[in-house]
């Protein structure tokens, strides 16, 4: 029996522009997905369309149990911690060998087949290796890690990150001329934050611009603009819609001292709070009995 976890990871910078080939940044986060897996004649298994393509992949079967500290569909990239994970136990339980960066490439395929072609390799290499990781066309590097105390505030509206991929694609090609300049802006935006990485008041003025861009392109929540105003009135640096948008996730970066009022703020607009910080282990080994 072999147990391993992977981290979710938030977008601090960028999303959508990414899409474009602008520069995006994101962060492994601490909420982790746990998953067992057990060699067995008579396989049991959660019914999920990821965890079957895993094993496709290995060409192997077995049992698997999985305990996610990640609510699904909330753009903390639990999919990607699920496939990450089920294949660092498969290769572990049976021996196969593979590196990690074999398990982030076998993970990403595996995203962009369930997910019918609509996933970037962001949210698998995030969680393979931790880290903050700049995303810039197919090139994906990881930066030296810094200690930012974010709060995450889950709006609980469920959004599909297709579905809001496909709305700034359609308003870009009916409106070329207003959505270039705004996904330029973001690619701007994101690297004036690399230059501002020490300077936490600097990045949280860069989280507030991101997220009127990302409000400009019509993927704003009004659950998450609560959830984002209240952050900022108790005390964060700056806050942000993180991934997709449409419902999902917000950021609030934090002064140490703010992050229980802040997380308290969130709670009393019905979010749900995480207080959290980097995550700079990725997939690891939990367990092998
Ligand atoms: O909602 P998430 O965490 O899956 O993030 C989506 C980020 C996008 O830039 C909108 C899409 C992508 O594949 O990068």
């Amino acid at each position: 029996m072999a147990t391993w976890s992977a981290p979710g990871k938030v977008f601090l910078f960028g999303e959508h522009a990414v899409v474009y080939g602008k520069p995006g940044v994101a962060m492994a986060i601490k909420p982790r997905v746990f998953v067992t897996v057990r060699k067995s004649r008579n396989p049991t298994r959660p019914r999920s369309p990821y965890i079957n393509e895993c094993f496709k992949r290995m060409g192997v079967w077995g049992s698997v149990y999985i305990r996610s500290q990640l609510q699904s569909s909330s753009g903390l990239g639990s999919s990607a911690a699920v496939t990450v994970a089920t294949l660092c136990a498969i290769n572990d339980e049976f021996g196969l060998g593979h590196a990690r960066e074999d398990i982030a490439d076998m993970a990403f395929t595996i995203e962009k087949k369930v997910q019918r072609g609509r996933a970037s390799p962001t949210d698998t290499y995030v969680s393979t290796n931790g880290g903050i990781v700049l995303i810039s066309g197919d090139a994906r590097r990881r930066l030296p890690p810094q200690g930012l105390q974010l709060v995450v505030g889950n709006t609980m509206v469920p959004h599909s990150t297709t579905k809001m991929v496909e709305m700034v694609g359609d308003l870009r090609a009916k409106r070329p001329e207003i959505v270039d300049p705004i996904l330029d802006a973001i690619g701007a935006v994101t690297f004036a934050a690399l230059h501002s990485i020490h300077n936490p008041k600097e990045l949280g003025r860069c989280m507030d611009m991101n997220n009127a861009l990302l409000e400009a392109l019509g993927v704003g929540h009004p659950t998450s603009s609560r959830l984002i105003l209240a952050a900022r009135a108790s005390g964060a640096y700056g806050a942000k819609i993180t991934g997709a948008g449409g419902g999902g996730c917000i950021i609030a970066l934090c002064p140490k001292r703010a992050k229980n009022r802040v997380a308290g703020a969130i709670e009393a607009c019905n979010g749900r709070a995480i207080i959290t910080t980097i995550d700079t282990v990725g997939a690891r080994k939990e367990k092998h009995d």
